[in-house]
């Protein structure tokens, strides 16, 4: 069986990277459907040796279409997705829009792909650190069950669209020619104040609330609890922005309930889905982001017992952000729907 697919952001990061995931996994596509601003509008991309031209993402442009990826803004989803489930096509959304609607799933397929069941049309892809921390602690979750997560982030430029990857590129050049620096995007375009992210490293991911915790961190919250369909789990997070191009890490201490060696910690995660251990400190082999441009599973070295407290694990977690944490894990939604 083949499928009408749409792409909204097409010329975006996780757009681009969702146009290759398609292309690798061979997804059943009859038709790819690019759409995107009107700006792009005219523009051509290539796809499986075609050129394809963007269309304005309007309401029509959903006409025919069943799989409607949403690669854009919260806003575009808003006022797109209802159109296209209107217009009989299933949404998965990558953006926060619709991930803590009660209607609407949130899926990571390793983990809960029988919440799709219940879908009435929109399904919500989860945020890139949260997928990449539940994916390394579901083995972890169902052997001895978690208690509390502690869990501070590294997360790449990608991470906050192509503009933040350009921008980062334009600091290194400038830096090494000596000239100033220039900062409009990070740590988020609506921010009051800019900074640059070449040779820095920024605490802040996304806008704070009154409570002194950024978006960033209470989604890592709260999607751990709907995806584990667990609200017991404490969560304390911080989330930060390095000068990498892709792959988040995160530095994770997880106390479980009951004990476990890191040995048999280990073990566990080397059987895990989507997971692969890479843990030699002999050989000085740890996960680093640099070596996963282009893969979906998600790396844990550096596994110890915690020295400071009984029943608790260190990990270090390493995964392409714009692949499982968002276009890979779109594209497995949509392969589970199809059966
Ligand atoms: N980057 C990541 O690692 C990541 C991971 C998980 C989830 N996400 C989420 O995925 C979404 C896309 O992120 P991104 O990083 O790919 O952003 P991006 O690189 O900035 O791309 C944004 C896309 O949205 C399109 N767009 C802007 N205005 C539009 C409009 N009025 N109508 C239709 N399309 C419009 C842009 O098209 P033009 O080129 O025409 O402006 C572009 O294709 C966001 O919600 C983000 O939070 C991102």
């Amino acid at each position: 069986m083949s499928v009408r697919v749409a792409i909204v952001g097409a010329t975006g990061a996780v757009g681009q990277t969702l146009l290759k995931v398609l292309a690798e996994r061979s997804f059943p596509a009859s038709e790819v459907r690019l759409l995107a601003s009107a700006r792009s509008a005219g523009r051509t991309v290539e796809f499986q040796g075609e050129q394809l031209t963007i269309a304005e993402a309007e309401p029509k442009a959903f006409e025919g279409i069943e799989y409607a990826f949403f690669c854009a803004s919260g806003e575009i989803a808003r006022s797109l997705g209802p159109e296209a489930v209107a217009r009989g096509a299933v949404v998965i959304d990558n953006s926060s829009a619709f991930r803590m609607d009660d209607s609407v799933p949130l899926i990571v397929p390793e983990i809960n792909a029988k919440a799709l069941n219940n879908h009435q049309g929109i399904i919500a892809n989860p945020n890139c650190s949260t997928i990449i921390m539940v994916v390394a602690l579901k083995p972890l979750y169902d052997a001895v069950g978690i208690k509390r997560i502690v869990v501070s982030t590294y997360q790449a430029a990608s991470g906050a669209g192509v503009e933040a990857v350009e921008e980062l590129k334009q600091q290194v050049e400038a830096f090494s020619a000596g000239r100033p620096m220039e900062a409009r995007i990070l740590p988020s375009a609506a921010a009051k104040k800019h900074y640059p992210l070449a040779f820095n490293v920024i605490p802040q991911v996304d806008l704070f609330g009154k409570d002194g915790y950024t978006k960033e961190e209470w989604k890592m919250v709260f999607e751990t609890h709907k995806i584990f369909n667990d609200h017991s789990i404490m969560i304390s997070p911080t989330a930060v922005r390095v000068p990498v191009m892709w792959c988040h890490s995160e530095s994770i201490n997880v106390e479980t309930y009951k004990p476990l060696s890191a040995v048999d910690a280990r073990q566990l995660l080397s059987r895990g889905q989507g997971i692969i251990v890479i843990d030699d400190i002999e050989e000085q082999l740890y996960p680093m982001p640099i070596d996963f441009p282009d893969r979906d599973e998600v790396f844990v070295g550096r596994i110890r017992g915690d020295i400071s407290a009984p029943n608790a694990l260190n990990l270090w977690v390493v995964g392409n952000q714009l692949r499982k944490g968002a276009a890979t894990n779109a594209v497995q939604i949509a392969e589970v729907l199809l059966g």
